[in-house]
């Protein structure tokens, strides 16, 4: 199967990333969202990443403007047409999947492949939601995508190798470095880093150490390039307490049990960069 047409679904940081590293490799894409400014921010976002390539004169100006050309932002999912394969990159939250993959089932030809890029939802449970469950796929990218190597490229219980091979395949045109792993919580990246997160959370909450020593520590001492705390404040305090959660839920064991002052800053929206505080202060 040759792709060539990708629909991307979620303009947030994850979508526009993709879109632009999609575009890049020369395919067309349409970057869907429900909402007119996710989708402005987003290309604002792949606009200034492009420019500052061509400042860095990695890009010319005429290969930055037929990438652009490739990318058709669109808010109106029933109107796509001839698509080859889908990845989701909206909310962390299985009703918003599941109604999504219902609906790109009914909508998408029969050969689409769809792919999603959950952190830790299990691919199996959003595959149930189509009739082609061996063509639903993980395509876990990581932040910030047009920097980041690794595709942690996850089978459901039913995808299929064709598929599996597709995906892998296209994978390695995107420039990106495919690694294959099952479907159980937290694939393989969230499982061993949440964890060590949470841990470095309770050393503070535990008075053991100050947010900048923990994270000085483990630079320092682990050769680390980012502290663990730093780094939570960058995925989304959140984000990083939803997936002890689905650890804890896949699980059960105890060490996966998300840290109260994890819980306390959630509460009190200290999400990290996105919302300017979470265990360092950020300027907007
Ligand atoms: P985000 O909050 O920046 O963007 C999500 C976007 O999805 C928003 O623009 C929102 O308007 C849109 N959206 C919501 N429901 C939609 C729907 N029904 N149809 C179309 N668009 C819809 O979130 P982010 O960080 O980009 O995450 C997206 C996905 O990527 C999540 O599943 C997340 O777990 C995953 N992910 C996030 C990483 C991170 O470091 N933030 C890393 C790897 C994966």
């Amino acid at each position: 199967m040759n792709i060539q047409k990708i629909l991307v679904i979620g303009a947030g940081q994850m979508g526009a990333g993709i879109a632009q590293v999609c575009a890049m490799s020369g395919f067309d894409v349409v970057l869907n969202d429900i909402n007119q400014e996710s989708i402005d921010r987003g290309m604002k976002t792949i606009h200034k990443n492009l420019s500052r390539q061509v400042e860095k004169e990695r890009l010319t100006n005429e290969q930055k403007q037929s990438v652009l050309e490739r990318i058709t932002p669109n808010l109106a999912l029933n109107e796509v047409s001839g698509v080859d394969l889908v990845i989701e990159a909206a909310v962390e939250n299985m009703e918003v999947k599941s109604n999504l993959f219902a609906k790109l089932d009914s909508i998408t030809s029969e050969h689409t492949i769809l792919a999603t890029n959950t952190s830790s939802l299990p691919i199996t449970e959003i595959a149930a939601a189509t009739k082609r469950p061996e063509k639903v796929i993980g395509m876990h990218f990581m932040n910030p995508v047009p920097v980041m190597k690794l595709v942690e490229i996850i089978r459901g219980l039913a995808t299929s190798d064709e598929v599996y091979e597709i995906i892998e395949d296209l994978t390695k045109k995107l420039n990106k470095v495919p690694v294959e792993v099952n479907d159980f919580p937290g694939f393989v990246s969230n499982r061993i880093l949440m964890p060590m997160i949470n841990e470095a959370i309770y050393t503070v909450y535990e008075g053991v150490a100050t947010p900048e020593a923990v994270d000085e520590v483990m630079k320092l001492g682990m050769n680390h390039p980012m502290g663990p705390l730093t780094l939570a404040d960058f995925i989304g305090l959140d984000t990083c307490l939803y997936i002890m959660e689905i650890l804890h839920d896949g699980f059960g064991d105890d060490k996966y049990r998300a840290c109260p002052l994890l819980r306390k800053y959630v509460k009190a929206g200290w999400l990290g960069r996105k919302s300017g505080r979470g265990f360092f202060i950020y300027e907007s």
